[in-house]
């Protein structure tokens, strides 16, 4: 009696923390956290509280073991396979009527309640509000936003883009580029919006994107700023004014192969001074860094989150930017105020797969 009582315990508790381990798991992987606490604990104690049965159980597994091998245990007891059963008790295991009156009910509720969860639709409250509330609310993990989700968002894009026709420029490798120390790049970090109008330097571009988004480890590439996922949904259009080497125009920056693809030659600072509504430090600016994201990159894994991670990688990106330049002594600028469909329009692209996020011009100061 009290084995029984022992093992329906232990069951019960092996039950539950698996329970917890296999949903902890799924939220983690939902949320994008590589490695959770909580899931962790749950996992070795799942693991523990399964040792520690074999361990104590370890003779009554044994003679299962060997029965089920069909073989005679030391006490004489044999188990018997259904054929051998006697018909009284192969009538007990069968389905009774309550049983499949439950499951019935079950399944019928079952159905309703996964209706009512699947729904979809603006809750009540949020019915006219800002939209951005809105996808906040709506992008927040809970049991039912997880139910009413669509199976599929998709297949994963390529992780790089490429321009197999453009003119191709490697950049030159970044051996040893030591800028000003790091506490020193915070404290004079600023916005500078004040440009002398001086051509950069190829090597000031080369440390500029490796430090935004270039390939820091090879063998899982990883990239300068940090990722959700490891997805790297942005993509860097280099728009040059004047870099010394360069021509002007505008460029795709190749994070595989630390180079720049030429899509479109020629001057486009009259469109750059349109399309950020009369901000004219993209004037002098000797490159103005238009930030697109490829949002499938981040979606097909993230779904409704995947805007929040997207938007938050542009963010570190932008940092990056930012202490890169300070450290080369040069002047950088974030602009979110631009008009979107002309800024896709410069770089070529289509504004609904891929749209600029973020701008970030970078000068020489006065
Ligand atoms: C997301 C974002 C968008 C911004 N947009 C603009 C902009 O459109 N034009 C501009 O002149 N500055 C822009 N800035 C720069 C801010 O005005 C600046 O960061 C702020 O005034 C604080 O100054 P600091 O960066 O020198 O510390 C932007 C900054 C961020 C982070």
């Amino acid at each position: 009696m009290l084995g029984k009582r022992f093992d329906l315990a232990v069951l019960l508790i092996l039950l539950l923390a698996f329970a917890v381990t296999a949903t902890t798991g799924l939220l983690a992987d939902y949320l994008g956290i590589p490695r959770s606490l909580y899931h962790r604990l749950s996992a070795y104690s799942l693991a523990a509280l399964a040792l520690w049965h074999v361990v104590v159980r370890r003779q009554q597994l044994r003679g299962r073991i060997k029965a089920a091998l069909g073989r005679r245990e030391r006490s004489g007891h044999r188990y018997l396979p259904d054929s051998a059963m006697p018909a009284s008790q192969l009538r007990r295991s069968a389905l009774s009527r309550r049983s499949f009156l439950i499951s019935g009910v079950t399944g019928i509720a079952g159905f309703f309640l996964g209706r009512w969860f699947v729904q979809g639709g603006l809750p009540a409250e949020l019915e006219g509000a800002d939209l951005g509330l809105a996808y906040h609310e709506w992008s927040k993990p809970s049991v039912t936003a997880f139910l009413r989700k669509p199976l599929q968002w998709g297949l994963q894009p390529p992780q790089y883009k490429d321009y197999p026709s453009a003119p191709r420029m490697p950049l030159p490798a970044i051996t040893d580029y030591k800028g000003l120390p790091f506490g020193e790049t915070v404290q004079r970090r600023r916005s500078l919006r004040e440009y002398a109008g001086k051509p950069l330097t190829l090597e000031q571009l080369s440390v500029l994107l490796h430090s935004a988004y270039g390939i820091t480890e090879r063998t899982y590439p990883l990239r300068a700023s940090p990722s959700a996922g490891g997805l790297y949904p942005l993509e860097i259009y280099p728009v040059v004014n004047e870099v010394t080497g360069l021509s002007s125009g505008v460029y795709h920056y190749q994070p595989k192969d630390h180079a720049l693809d030429l899509i479109k030659e020629g001057d486009h600072r009259s469109s750059l001074l349109g399309g950020t509504g009369g901000q004219d430090m993209v004037l002098k600016a000797g490159v103005l860094f238009v930030i697109t994201a490829i949002f499938q990159r981040t979606r097909w894994k993230y779904q409704d989150r995947a805007y929040r991670y997207i938007l938050l990688d542009a963010g570190h990106l932008g940092e990056n930017l930012y202490l890169a330049a300070t450290s080369l002594g040069l002047g950088p600028c974030g602009i979110g105020a631009f008009f979107d469909e002309e800024m896709n329009r410069i770089v070529g692209v289509d504004g609904k797969e891929e749209s600029t996020v973020y701008l970030i011009s970078v000068g020489n100061l006065v």
